[in-house]
């Protein structure tokens, strides 16, 4: 085991009194993609936002085995990438290449690696020809993308990503989930708070489920094919395998539950064969 990220007992109580965190523990491998889903309130964001020291509750996160603390919280932040569901939080600059030089400057590399890295961070994202332009100008799945920019610029070793997919039309959704693989084909470690269970199949090995601690962690088709469970948190199993799981259950399917278009395909060529 080889963890890049490591949480043990955290617990946060906002100033309020609301208890966002209760006890959260899990340990997330280099080199995987892991989706976090919960209800809405669950305490996601909140997590997310320890992961980068932004939010110190009790308990202790580690981040490529270095405990977070004061000392070491400037590492920590260039280690790890978080990307705000909301793009207007992340963008400031007058202009998109302002933005996204921002973080690789503020690490202090030479203007000839800024720009190295601005150039590829613009290109992956689909956003190169929009260098120049003024981010609040951009259209909202522009914007989103434009965040993702300012941290990718970083190049960080671990992603942090708050629903990266909220409110995008289909094109810019399937965007964002190939540029998720991608990066993932790349080594990057990924961890994504997600609402819409039916991409979890295509971002992510593994399924984290909160609800202010940690309900499941396992591998994403042991994980979602648990209808009470998923049920009982007030969410849903992927269309496709919720189909075939009520197919199997009835006796009508007896193999493995599809996740995918492809799957589901060669899953009804079974039954048709039947
Ligand atoms: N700034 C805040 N002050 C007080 N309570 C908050 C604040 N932000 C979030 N909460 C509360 O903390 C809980 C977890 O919120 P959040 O982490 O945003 O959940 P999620 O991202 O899973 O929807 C919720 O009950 C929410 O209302
Ligand atoms: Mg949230």
């Amino acid at each position: 085991m080889n963890p890049a990220i490591e949480v043990v007992g955290l617990s946060y109580r906002y100033p309020d009194g609301t208890v966002a965190l209760d006890g959260v523990d899990f340990s997330i491998e280099r080199g995987s993609s892991v989706a976090l889903l919960g209800p809405n309130g669950a305490g996601k964001s909140t997590l997310l936002l320890h992961l980068n020291g932004l939010l110190r509750g009790e308990g202790i996160v580690r981040i490529l085995g270095r405990e977070m603390e004061e000392a070491t919280l400037p590492w920590v932040r260039r280690q790890v990438g978080l990307v705000f569901q909301d793009p207007d939080d992340q963008l400031f600059m007058p202009s998109l290449e302002e933005d996204v030089a921002f973080g690789p400057r503020n690490l202090g590399l030479s203007e000839r690696e800024v720009e190295v890295n601005v150039s590829w961070a613009l290109k992956v994202v689909g956003l190169t020809g929009m260098a120049g332009r003024c981010p609040h100008h951009l259209s909202f799945g522009q914007k989103k993308r434009a965040a993702l920019a300012t941290v990718l610029s970083m190049r960080p070793e671990v992603l942090i990503l708050d629903e990266p997919t909220s409110n995008l039309d289909p094109r810019s959704k399937g965007e964002v989930i190939s540029l998720i693989g991608e990066l993932k084909r790349r080594g990057t470690t990924i961890l994504t708070a997600i609402h819409d269970v039916n991409i979890v199949p295509a971002i992510a090995d593994q399924v984290l489920l909160l609800d202010r601690k940690v309900v499941e962690f396992g591998p994403t088709r042991e994980v979602l094919v648990k209808r009470g469970l998923l049920k009982g948190l007030g969410l849903d199993v992927p269309a496709i395998a919720d189909l075939f799981i009520s197919l199997k259950d009835g006796g009508q399917y007896p193999g493995e539950i599809p996740f995918t278009r492809d799957e589901a395909l060669s899953a009804l060529a079974q039954i048709v064969d039947r």
